[in-house]
């Protein structure tokens, strides 16, 4: 869920160009200079991946590139850091949220 209301407390946000990527096969909008784990959590997709040893939801834990909890594949290419990479048009994000433990 984005912000579509602003009250005079916050001042007006300024979105960069409307884009469409595929998430998880299905077709979401996407502004540029947007993270991809802001694209994914205004999907509202929170559980990013499962930790192979233990099955525990993975998914943005410190949102500045440390922990690498958010992995993603993007385009293909596995173990993308959806918290430091910026989304681009037609981009195809994959999470593993709906594979099962
Ligand atoms: S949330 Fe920690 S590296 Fe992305």
């Amino acid at each position: 869920m984005r912000i579509t209301k602003f009250t005079s407390e916050l001042p007006a946000v300024q979105r960069g160009k409307a884009i469409e990527v595929q998430v998880n096969g299905r077709r979401a909008q996407a502004f540029e200079g947007e993270l991809i784990s802001t694209v994914l959590q205004a999907e509202g997709i929170s559980v990013f991946g499962r930790k192979h040893q233990t099955g525990r939801p993975s998914g943005i834990y410190c949102g500045m590139g440390v922990c690498y909890e958010c992995l993603v594949t993007v385009n293909g290419a596995g173990n993308i850091r959806a918290c430091q990479t910026l989304v681009a048009d037609k981009m195809k994000i994959e999470t593993e949220a709906q594979v099962k433990p």
